[in-house]
């Protein structure tokens, strides 16, 4: 691959290259050594002085999550949350949401399980209608269907960016505009997007985005991130709050925070909000559009490379194809081959379960290898699997 990207600062600040070829950055990617140096600090800091005495100490450590991440997603610091993972990121937004019975909810098939799971709920709790729009002939969402599909009764377009069981990125911009000229809040699962693909809320047309710090952005398990839109904001009264989120006044009265800060706990996870901001400078000191370029490159060529062995099938489908590699293979179970896999050092994740049910099912898929690249990852690795996995098959 002949770019600038600078894989040699890349590979000497991923310490865990030297051990394993780490094909599972969708699942949990490998810290960067700043980004699991400032954790190890902040956490031995907290040991020496007090948790307490340690978040007085490093305001603007902590700060610096709010900023990277605006910086990041192209939004103002208020409209940032710091929460525990993409999951109840998206569940404050989505909860914070007022159904009546009737209310429609737009959705596509490739989205993420726990998202159906709680439209589901919201069916059977508040009699909500749920719609799942189909793909296009490409695999990606129909933007002609969810037209369609526009009414007055729709109260909320919900969708997936990129699907956990397949390399598809939707076209998250185009579903904003729709949902934008209807004057439809959109919410948008970006958690396999946030550290892969460039991101700007202002083009994507979203009201709200969550996001995970383990995967892409290659922060610390147990962190992510919600945005939601200033305008958006005072409209959504949080499922919970506590003393952080809103503040009591008297013994029956209180005032929730006028920011992103009303979908936040007041405990939190001050090590891993550090050392996400962290992850966040040192995505951003490659550049986005440079990491998106150089995750999309590698793994289109792990694709052709795949699609040359023998009882392989790459089940990727899309117009717009990302870091999420996903295949099938006549000889061997998706588990199977995983096993195999890492017993020759290389990191994969099965896809199957609840994740990409809707799709799945539609299209007779129960369990795929997948293998998801980032930008330290290199093309030799990508060699050195594919002959493994022949000599595996
Ligand atoms: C598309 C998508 N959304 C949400 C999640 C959940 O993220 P988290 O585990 O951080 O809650 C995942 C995790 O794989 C995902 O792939």
């Amino acid at each position: 691959m002949k770019d600038d990207f600078d894989i040699e600062r890349a590979r000497k600040d991923t310490r865990g290259c030297d051990r394993v070829v780490h094909f599972n950055n969708a699942g949990s990617s490998l810290m960067p050594a700043p980004v699991a140096d400032a954790l190890k600090e902040f956490l031995h800091q907290e040991e020496m002085t007090g948790g307490y005495e340690t978040v007085e100490q490093n305001q603007q450590q902590l700060n610096n999550f709010y900023r990277a991440t605006a910086a990041l997603l192209n939004c103002e610091t208020a409209e940032v949350a710091f929460v525990e993972n993409a999951t109840r990121a998206w569940d404050m937004a989505f909860y914070s949401f007022r159904f009546n019975p009737g209310d429609r909810v737009l959705t596509t098939v490739e989205e993420y399980g726990s998202n159906v799971i709680a439209y589901n709920q919201q069916v059977k709790r508040c009699g909500i209608e749920l719609t799942f729009i189909d793909s296009d002939a490409h695999g990606q969402v129909d933007i002609n269907a969810l037209k369609d599909q526009i009414d007055d009764r729709v109260k909320l377009i919900s969708m997936t960016h990129i699907p956990t069981g397949g390399g598809l990125i939707n076209p998250a911009a185009a579903v904003g505009q729709v949902a934008n000229e209807a004057g439809i809040p959109f919410l948008l699962d970006s958690c396999q997007g946030v550290g892969q693909v460039a991101l700007d809320v202002s083009k994507l047309g979203c009201d709200m985005l969550c996001g995970t710090g383990r995967k892409y952005l290659r922060g610390p398990r147990g962190t992510g991130l919600l945005y939601v839109k200033k305008s958006m904001i005072e409209k959504l009264e949080p499922p919970f709050l506590d003393q952080h989120a809103a503040t009591l006044v008297s013994p029956d009265e209180y005032v929730i925070r006028n920011d992103a800060g009303r979908f936040e706990n007041w405990e939190q996870y001050f090590a891993g909000k550090a050392a996400l901001g962290v992850a966040m400078d040192y995505a951003m000191s490659f550049g986005m559009p440079a990491i998106q370029k150089r995750v999309c490159t590698l793994a289109r060529g792990l694709r052709e490379k795949l699609t040359a062995i023998d009882g392989v099938t790459v089940t990727d489908r899309g117009l717009a194809l990302g870091g999420i590699v996903t295949f099938m293979a006549e000889q061997q179970s998706a588990s199977q081959i995983k096993q195999l896999l890492s017993g020759h050092g290389i990191n994969v994740s099965v896809s199957d379960g609840s994740g990409n049910l809707v799709a799945f099912n539609q299209r007779g898929l129960t369990s795929v290898v997948r293998a998801s690249l980032h930008y330290y990852n290199t093309e030799s690795e990508v060699d050195f699997f594919t002959e493994t996995l022949r000599k595996i098959l």
